[in-house]
């Protein structure tokens, strides 16, 4: 279980603006948890605390009871705390396969790639030897670096917006691939999201405005609200945004 206590954020400086004030998170294994809300509202910051690229400037990060607040990214990454790249690297020369046997540098000789582009939705014949590179699209580049997540075998995976930058078609596939994913592996699952199609995975959805938890509660109880305020995701700058629905709702 990973448990945020009273995480706070400030940026640094004599203006410090606070980002993220005072979150209270039990996140469960085996769970999926999507994270939405208006844009700049503080997940990524969040995705950020998580993973340990930023510090919380109050508050505490519990990973199975043990205080990890101050291990950095390598030491998080090692207790099984991973993160998906909005845009991953591309390597030229560098083979699926390989790339795959590579993310799992614990337990490479447990690592099946065939069995792992499979899960992701991807022919094994296909792509094992293709190079990782720009020869690959936007939707196959994503499955891939799911493929590479699902590697590390992992305690808790974030995903930040993994809908970037992908076509439709690609888009309701890797909606299937996270829930086959969530019924075969332990990991508890973070995906920062604004689909519609990625909000009905999560096991619970929470909702993040200026920093705070405005909602969370089971997927049914916000999509309804998300239907009420007419299925309007996207800034507080939209008259019918998530921002107004959630103060609302208070
Ligand atoms: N290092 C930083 N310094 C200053 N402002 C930041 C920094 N990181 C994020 N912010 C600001 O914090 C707010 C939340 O950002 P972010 O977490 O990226 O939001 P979201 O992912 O919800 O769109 C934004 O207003 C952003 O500009
Ligand atoms: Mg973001």
């Amino acid at each position: 279980m990973l448990e945020l206590q009273g995480v706070s954020f400030e940026t640094e400086g004599d203006n410090g603006t606070e980002i993220l004030n005072n979150i209270d998170l039990k996140l469960l294994d085996k769970k999926i948890y999507v994270i939405t809300g208006p844009n700049g509202g503080g997940k990524s910051t969040l995705a950020k605390i998580v993973m340990g690229i930023n510090n919380p400037t109050a508050g505490k990060i519990l990973l199975n009871g043990q205080d990890i607040t101050n291990c950095n990214i390598t030491e998080r990454a090692r207790l099984g705390i991973g993160y998906a790249f909005q845009h991953p690297p591309r390597f030229k020369g560098l083979k699926v396969g390989e790339l795959l046997r590579m993310s799992a540098a614990n337990n490479p000789e447990k690592v099946n790639p065939y069995d792992l582009l499979h899960d992701v939705g991807l022919c094994a014949q296909d792509y094992i030897n293709r190079d990782v590179d720009s020869g690959l699209s936007g939707g196959e580049m994503k499955r891939i670096e799911i493929a590479t997540v699902l590697a590390r075998n992992l305690q808790v995976a974030v995903f930040d917006e993994p809908e970037a930058g992908i076509d439709l078609w690609s888009f309701q596939k890797l909606a299937e691939t996270f829930r086959n994913i969530h019924l075969k592996y332990e990991t508890t699952i973070i995906i920062i999201s604004h689909q519609e199609r990625i909000l009905e995975l999560a096991d619970e959805i929470i909702l993040l405005v200026n920093g705070r938890i405005s909602q969370k509660s089971e997927k049914e109880k916000i999509l309804s609200l998300i239907l009420q305020n007419n299925g309007c995701l996207c800034s507080t700058k939209c008259e019918k945004g998530v921002g107004q629905s959630a103060q609302f709702v208070g």
